[in-house]
């Protein structure tokens, strides 16, 4: 099973997440080949949209089979006195996964490997699978990490997506977790998704900018069609 992530970051209204959602379950229902695998579980498509339209999208996509919606990422804390935190017990029956750990949060917000680990625990507590984002070696991986999502800060959001063949090659020297899921994120598009899904080894795509679309997003679903079909 793969995983077609895509996270949408602090953008859209609630006007433009309704037109999203129209646009995509419309283009979604058109497409035969698509919809036929999603329903093999050849992958899995992840929406992650801002919190406060979490309800609104898992409602949505309720139902559409090997679609589901995720969160940005998970409070620490557990519920309690914490304004304005997330918790697990709020997203869990709302986001079958969460970000943990996104390079955003660690270099605008400060998140620490530490409380990584704590949202990664807060995470299974809660039901929810975490998806633990690294820059590279020297982020810690979480114990309890079992999808990691390998994005070069380079590569966010710059066009400059990291070669694949690199990227294994950084997957190889890095101490994974045995059995983990490892996601690459940066940059990627409908003409690079290919690349990487030719690996056996890359078990998923984070998209960022792409997935704002839906129907960049969803050329990109189809690649990881065709893809299943060629394997
Ligand atoms: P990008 O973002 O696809 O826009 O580079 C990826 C990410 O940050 O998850």
């Amino acid at each position: 099973m793969r995983y077609l992530i895509g996270n949408w970051k602090a953008n859209k209204t609630l006007v433009e997440v309704g037109v999203w959602l129209d646009q995509f379950t419309q283009m979604l229902s058109e497409n035969l080949r698509l919809k036929e695998a999603l329903a093999k579980g050849l992958f899995t498509i992840v929406i992650l949209p801002p919190a406060v339209f979490l309800v609104n999208v898992a409602s949505r996509l309720r139902g559409i089979v090997g679609v589901q919606t995720g969160a940005q990422t998970i409070s620490e804390k557990p519920p309690g006195a914490y304004t304005g935190e997330i918790t697990g017990a709020m997203l869990a029956g709302i986001a079958s996964m969460t970000l943990v750990g996104h390079s955003e949060r660690r270099e605008m917000f400060g998140e620490t490997d530490d409380e990584c680990a704590e949202q990664v625990a807060r995470a299974r507590e809660a039901g929810i699978e975490p998806v633990l984002c690294i820059r590279g070696e020297h982020d810690k991986i979480s114990p309890g990490a079992e999808f990691i999502a390998y994005e070069p800060i380079e590569s966010i959001g710059t066009g400059n997506n990291m070669p694949a063949n690199d990227v294994v090659a950084k997957m190889r020297s890095l101490s994974l977790p045995p059995k983990c899921v490892f996601i690459y994120g940066g940059s990627v598009t409908e003409s690079t998704a290919s690349d990487y899904l030719r690996y056996p080894e890359i078990g998923g795509l984070l998209v960022g900018g792409a997935s704002l679309k839906p129907e960049s997003f969803l050329s990109i679903a189809r690649v990881f069609v065709s893809e299943s079909e060629r394997s």
